[in-house]
């Protein structure tokens, strides 16, 4: 059954203005990161409008470029990567206050010469002295390039100006090393200067599921125990390794995945509401909610979680070969590209209720879901009809693709006799909403630049992400590839991972 198109729209809330002066440096400006993203992100808020009159583009890197040469990569980056057509006088006003920084990022140096063209920005740009430092360099130079920032005095904020840090994934490798790059970046810029990006919240599905659930009188009177048997969170892709096997294989899915973009998808469907909608409020919130995930203790590590990695096979018509063939791969490797474990949720909203993840590369389908999957209703009404078990209803929330929302529910079979067979009532957000292109990086940058910090991660919540994992990693790594299951690539992973279900009758849903 499909919704109607809207008669009435209701919109709670103002439109957005422009964004705060400032100038927007990018350490790693010759990188991927800056052509692919930052740059279409900052033209799509451009066309929005969301821009501020005082914005200048700074990049950092090594190249031997001028600041006209970098002008022009940047202007062919946009013409290469815009998510849309690029109109030339947007993209002249993004790029009026474009400038060069040619340097070493270890060199300090380059953060004077950094210094002088904010200070320039500032009396000439309109950027009123404010900087947001995106670091697209690779994660072992956070630290350093936070450090020197702050030795070069780049980190004060006096004279009312701003100076904020974008942090881009993987932080840390595990507990010990997030906390260690937390304290770093800490002794130089304040938690409320720092911005740690995980860009599933950049995605407007996983925004929206605050708004499902709080916005909407009916869900959250029976969003816990008493209605809920169990809740399965899936983030599937059918990519294998690729060309990333060198970083890959000292990751793995399950420390690439879970204690950030599945534990956020998890913290937003298990939190309370908030007191009100900000960043303090919701951030708090999702923090109890990761702190209640009940350890999986070293002895529980083999029943509650499975790990696997897949073999050849095909994805979408596409010959895959065994995760250990790919390149730069180790030959005996024991990375997991597949994690699916049980969690309990410990306190009164959700105890015995089991959530259920799973993330995987090389799978059958492409599917990010969150499936709330409620208790049975009793089949005594219907014990004298042929009627043998009543299906469950079933709230899944469609994150990507095909953006939406499905209600499952038991509806009557048109007939003399009372036969029930399971409907699906299906929303699809391109039914009502006209998307702005986009990739995923507007609103985050946006947020950046007008300090609001409710869609980033503090120190403590990316601590609590790896305090859960932790000792999973740590009994793997002590148990070479004891369990380790291997799955053909196109499949929807290990069958092992079934035996994680606790009842009877429960089972993943089909990945394709
Ligand atoms: C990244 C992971 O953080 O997220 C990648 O490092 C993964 O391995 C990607 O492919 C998935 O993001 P998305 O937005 O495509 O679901």
């Amino acid at each position: 059954m499909d919704v109607a198109a809207p008669s009435l729209a209701v919109t709670a809330g103002r439109a957005p203005r422009p964004a705060d002066p400032c100038a927007f440096v990018i350490f790693g400006a010759a990188g991927d990161l800056t052509k692919r993203l930052l740059l279409p992100a900052l033209y799509n808020l451009a066309v929005g409008k969301l821009l501020p009159e005082g914005f200048a583009l700074v990049g950092i890197a090594r190249a031997p470029w001028s600041g006209d040469e970098f002008r022009d990569r940047m202007r062919a980056a946009l013409e290469e990567f815009a998510t849309d057509g690029v109109d030339a006088k947007t993209a002249d006003a993004l790029l009026r206050n474009c400038r060069y920084v040619r340097g070493d990022l270890a060199d300090p140096s380059t953060y004077d010469r950094l210094r002088r063209e904010l200070a320039a920005l500032g009396r000439s740009g309109g950027t009123q002295g404010n900087g947001l430092f995106y670091l697209a360099t690779p994660p072992d130079l956070f630290a350093p390039v936070a450090r020197r920032l702050g030795e070069a005095g780049l980190a004060k904020e006096d004279d009312g100006r701003w100076r904020r840090l974008i942090i881009e994934k993987p932080f840390g490798f595990d507990l010990k090393s997030a906390c260690a790059l937390n304290e770093e970046l800490l002794r130089f810029f304040a938690e409320n200067q720092i911005y740690r990006i995980d860009h599933y919240l950049g995605k407007e599905t996983v925004q929206n599921i605050m708004v499902l659930r709080f916005a909407n009188g009916m869900f959250e009177p029976i969003w816990n125990r008493h209605h809920i048997d169990h809740v399965q969170i899936t983030v599937a892709e059918t990519v294998s390794v690729e060309k990333r096997g060198k970083l890959y294989d000292h990751t793995g899915a399950l420390r690439d995945m879970v204690p950030n973009h599945l534990f956020q998808l998890l913290a937003l469907t298990a939190m309370e509401p908030p007191s009100c909608f900000d960043a303090p409020a919701v951030r708090a919130e999702k923090l109890k909610a990761i702190d209640a995930i009940h350890p999986v203790t070293r002895d529980k590590v083999f029943t509650d979680v499975v790990r696997g990695q897949y073999v050849a096979g095909r994805v979408a018509g596409k010959e895959i070969s065994d995760y250990r063939a790919a390149a730069d791969v180790a030959p005996q490797s024991v990375t997991e590209t597949y994690v699916a474990m049980r969690l309990a949720i410990d306190n009164w909203r959700w105890a015995g209720v089991p959530f259920y993840l799973r993330t995987g590369k090389a799978l059958a389908a492409r599917k990010t879901e969150i499936a709330i999957r409620f208790r049975s209703a009793p089949l005594a009404l219907f014990r004298d009809m042929p009627v043998d078990a009543l299906a469950q209803n079933l709230l899944v929330l469609r994150i990507q693709p095909d953006e939406g929302a499905a209600l499952h529910f038991n509806a009557k079979i048109p007939g003399p006799e009372i036969r029930i067979e399971n409907v699906r009532m299906n929303f699809k957000y391109e039914d009502y909403f006209d998307a702005a292109p986009s990739t995923g990086y507007e609103t985050l940058i946006y947020d950046c630049m007008i300090g609001d910090a409710m869609l980033f991660q503090r120190a403590i919540d990316i601590e609590a992400g790896w305090r859960a994992v932790d000792p999973i990693l740590k009994t793997w790594s002590e148990a070479g590839g004891r369990d380790l299951y291997s799955y053909r690539a196109g499949s929807d992973g290990p069958e092992a991972a079934q035996r994680l279900f606790l009842r009877g009758g429960q089972q993943w849903r089909p990945i394709a």
